[in-house]
């Protein structure tokens, strides 16, 4: 894993765009993994400013909640339009998310499986982690071997999500996500963190052992895995000094 400590989250952000920018430009019809929440609103937005050419890219979003109108406000599919999508060049048809009021789940979802397979697989898949190593809906105890389908949101994913909603029951119980599996088979995955109430997720994702109960610390196993992280999601790491020195004795030639 590579760990990219840095001052707060703008630089952090700063450093995620620049990966994605130099992507898209180099391979214009690159396939992205995207991912909502709050922490990739910053590089959302600072993608949107780097007016890059879309017409090409491909999105698949790593998740969705069941039973929310794709209108509602909460809904994945409204947070990457309003966020994202509206504001780029990208072709309605190129963009996936997961169709959370479809009448057979299972059905999109192996569905989704073979959109992505279709697609050539995923070039860069970005993530965040949950304040209890969720990566994508994938809750303590996924299967690491997981494909996408259905899950029950864990009380404390609920917990946390209360604040967009409001109110904690109206946080759907159910969503569709990618699973480890899928997300694994990305060829790149590069994933953010910011603020104090992630470190311990990120401690044992990054420094514990590889287990379902961190889904995120299955990313050890990733030939290529990036972690953007602030000061404050990175303050519980012990080897924090040697990720620093790494980042700041990088070869010109190899490119972050
Ligand atoms: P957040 O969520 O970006 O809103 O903190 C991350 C996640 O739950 O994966």
């Amino acid at each position: 894993m590579e760990i990219i400590i840095q001052s707060n989250p703008q630089t952090a952000t700063h450093v995620a765009a620049q990966i994605i920018a130099r992507q898209i430009r180099n391979y214009p019809s690159t396939v992205l993994g995207l991912a909502t929440g709050s922490t990739p609103l910053m590089l959302y937005q600072t993608l949107i400013e780097m007016n890059l050419d879309w017409s090409e890219v491909k999105t698949f979003n790593l998740d969705e909640y069941i039973g929310l109108p794709f209108e509602h406000p909460q809904s994945y599919h409204h947070f990457m339009w309003e966020n994202l999508f509206r504001h780029i060049n990208i072709r309605e048809q190129n963009v996936h998310i997961p169709d959370g009021n479809a009448e057979d789940i299972s059905q999109i979802c192996q569905q989704y499986e073979q959109l992505i397979k279709a697609a050539g697989g995923i070039d860069i898949q970005l993530l965040g982690i949950g304040s209890n190593g969720h990566v994508g809906f994938n809750e303590p105890t996924s299967s690491l071997a997981s494909r996408t389908r259905i899950k029950t949101l864990t009380q404390q994913t609920c917990h946390d999500n209360a604040r967009f909603f409001g109110n904690e029951n109206d946080v759907p119980r159910h969503v569709i996500t990618m699973g480890i599996g899928t997300i694994m088979e990305a060829r790149e995955v590069l994933m953010l963190a910011f603020g104090t109430n992630k470190a311990q997720a990120v401690v044992d994702a990054v420094e514990g052992p590889v287990s379902a109960m961190n889904p995120a610390s299955i990313l050890q196993m990733h030939p290529v895995a990036k972690v953007c992280l602030d000061e404050s999601a990175a303050s519980f790491l012990e080897k924090s000094e040697y990720y620093r020195w790494v980042y700041d004795n990088k070869p010109a030639w190899q490119e972050i």
